[in-house]
């Protein structure tokens, strides 16, 4: 059987589908385009893509061999799941692995809003540091401030657990509550009105769907305290980034670390000009173990799901459920 991968991704894991499968990986260093896409699956029984390619119908129906799709990604808004679904493809992603260091990006965004440190570096290198100043750079503290986490899946929990040494109190908003930070940090299901109104630090890590497109709006922007930080290591369009970007030029709020944007790569004008956002390219997994893990178990259900099983990280199981004989 035939696999296309839409870009060079670390080696072990295409490797692992050398040893059974051709594979054809798009040998450009770039995004493709639909039609690229279109042309590479044709006569493909696997397509291997990455959050970037936007798998929509007329890919999905474009190779009617395709048997399965393997995203290199923990969020798969990029993929119409429901097309797909319809077409018997079972979709997987890559959860669990990239948990702790989208956490840990996180994290760092917090810190360097928080503390200034890239505009302190800039001011350093530039030769603006002429001594030490009572007023230099001033900052937010983060110990026993409140944190607010927006979903609490696999990231925002491991978002919220590494806050125990600075003894945050911790706010967050799910569906579901949840019992083990609930247990282990004490912290409080409240509502996305009270969260943005209480907390000094606030993280989104819910995945978007049409529920948290805009889920920050101006209106929820308007809610934060003029000195909350935002950090978004989610998805782009989950914040308005108009309305942020004139947060954060009018000082509703004090700073905002992004790693996603609205419409990546491009980000609006203003960003690159402010000094109170801290700015990433989209690297919350970005680790060399990360992704090495990631291309391992795009792979391995990849393999899984060309041999008929049933991938372990399948987004769409319905696809194997037994249609009702009427
Ligand atoms: C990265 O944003 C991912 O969804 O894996
Ligand atoms: C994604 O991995 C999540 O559930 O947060």
């Amino acid at each position: 059987m035939k696999i296309f991968v839409t870009r060079k991704i670390p080696e072990p894991g295409l490797a692992v589908l050398r040893k059974e499968f051709i594979v054809e990986v798009n040998p450009l260093d770039r995004v493709l385009k639909k039609e690229e896409i279109i042309a590479g699956i044709k006569g493909k029984d696997g397509l291997l893509c990455l959050l970037t390619d936007q798998i929509d119908a007329d890919v999905i129906n474009a190779e009617p061999n395709l048997k399965m799709i393997a995203s290199y990604a923990v969020g798969y808004d990029n993929i119409d799941i429901a097309v797909a679904t319809k077409c018997g493809i079972p979709v997987s992603n890559t959860p669990g692995v990239l948990t702790e260091t989208t956490a840990e990006l996180a994290w760092a965004l917090l810190f360097s809003v928080a503390r200034r440190i890239v505009e302190g570096d800039t001011f350093t290198r530039e030769g603006s540091f002429k001594g030490w100043a009572p007023m230099l750079m001033l900052g937010q503290d983060i110990s026993k401030k409140t944190l607010g986490v927006i979903g609490t899946g696999r990231i925002g929990t491991a978002f919220a657990l590494k806050s125990k040494g600075f003894h945050m109190n911790v706010l967050y908003t799910d569906e579901q509550r949840n019992e083990q930070l609930e247990q282990q940090l004490g912290a409080k299901k409240v509502s996305l009105a009270q969260l943005l109104k209480e907390s000094d630090f606030i993280s989104i890590h819910v995945p978007l769907t049409k529920n948290t497109h805009h889920l920050i709006d101006e209106e929820q922007l308007h809610m934060m305290k003029k000195t909350a930080v935002l950090i978004n290591t989610a998805r782009g369009s989950i914040i308005n980034e108009k309305g942020l970007v004139k947060a954060l030029t009018e000082q509703w709020i004090f700073g905002a670390g992004l790693d996603v944007y609205e419409n990546e790569p491009e980000l609006s004008e203003e960003l690159k000009r402010l000094k109170n956002v801290v700015l990433q390219p989209h690297i919350g997994s970005g680790t060399i173990e990360t992704r090495t893990k990631m291309a391992l178990m795009a792979a391995e259900n990849m393999m899984i799901g060309l041999k008929g099983g049933i991938p372990p990280n399948c987004v769409n199981t319905e696809v194997f459920q037994k249609k009702p004989t009427t």
